[in-house]
């Protein structure tokens, strides 16, 4: 190959760096892969795997495992495909990275999942600032195999193209959920809290981060406080929500947010690492190595 990928630029401002977005939806042009890229893609499959063990949920293994996915090539969109599609009706399609936020949510309303095509040079490993081809299948894909996730998905999508119509706050709210459970999630298991969030598995270093350093709060999910709670795009989450299950995070966001919405709009947002009185507790962070700003 090398096809040169038309990237997702970003742009500094005065709300940090903003991607300019694409609409395109494209073929996944598998047989202009490099050898490089596969390689990409082994390293950091075969790193996460053993990184996962004792740190994923169980539900991420087991969906991860059904998917069939191996570190030997890049998987073909095609062959997920078939078993997406015949365990939970969802689909994947390429993209070239970010999209419009009512494109996503249409796209996601239609239980077709959106994934860049392209991977990360390997110099890129450890960090890089827009979703890549890794974070997209190895970090979003396996949990659209299990049941509740997929229609938490598909809600999310249809509660999307609504917030767009009610405005800009309505749309802030519903971006820190989905910032906080689908990609920087963290679940309460029998034996101790393991890792969901797409953000976080395709992480080497944040998959430990969240789980073992002293430093972020760790904090029982509620709808609301995590409506109102800022974000890092920047450095690892000061603060990570816990949740008991899927099926309470399907519970919580069934009823409609319209009047959620109207009542957040009066209160102020949450600094990233602020711990609330009203809050469950599972770690208090020290806060070590957090930067004072920056929190969108
Ligand atoms: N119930 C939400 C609404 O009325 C939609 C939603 C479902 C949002 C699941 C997020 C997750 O807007
Ligand atoms: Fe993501």
């Amino acid at each position: 190959m090398n096809a040169t990928p038309k990237r997702v630029e970003h742009q500094l401002t005065d709300k940090g760096y903003v991607p300019v977005y694409t609409t395109a939806v494209v073929e996944q042009p598998w047989a202009d892969y490099s050898a490089t890229d596969h390689e990409v893609w082994a390293t950091l499959f075969e790193r996460q795997q053993r990184v996962l063990v004792g740190r994923a949920s169980d539900e991420f293994l087991a969906c991860q495992r059904a998917m069939q996915m191996t570190p030997d090539r890049i998987p073909k969109f095609d062959e997920l495909n078939q078993v997406l599609r015949k365990a939970t009706g969802w689909e994947l399609i390429g993209v070239e990275g970010l999209l419009p936020e009512l494109d996503f949510f249409d796209h996601l309303a239609n239980r077709r999942f959106p994934v860049t095509w392209w991977i990360r040079k390997p110099e890129q490993l450890d960090y890089l600032a827009e979703p890549d081809l890794f974070h997209d299948l190895f970090g979003h894909v396996p949990l659209l195999m299990n049941p509740v996730f997929a229609d938490y998905m598909a809600a999310y999508g249809r509660g999307g193209v609504k917030a767009h119509g009610i405005g800009q706050d309505a749309l802030v709210n519903l971006t820190r959920l989905y910032w906080y459970t689908v990609e920087f999630g963290l679940i309460k298991q029998a034996d101790g809290l393991r890792i969901y969030g797409s953000g976080i598995v395709s992480s080497k270093g944040e998959s430990i981060h969240c789980l073992e350093s002293d430093a972020p709060n760790r904090i029982g999910f509620d709808l609301e406080r995590v409506m109102r709670t800022r974000y890092r795009i920047d450095s690892y989450q000061k603060t990570y929500f816990v949740i008991d299950s899927y099926e309470q995070l399907m519970e919580a966001t069934t009823p409609d947010f319209t009047p959620i919405y109207a009542k957040l709009a009066k209160q102020d947002s949450i600094p990233a690492g602020n711990v609330l009185d009203t809050d469950t507790v599972f770690n208090r962070g020290t806060g070590e190595g957090w930067l004072a700003d920056g929190d969108v």
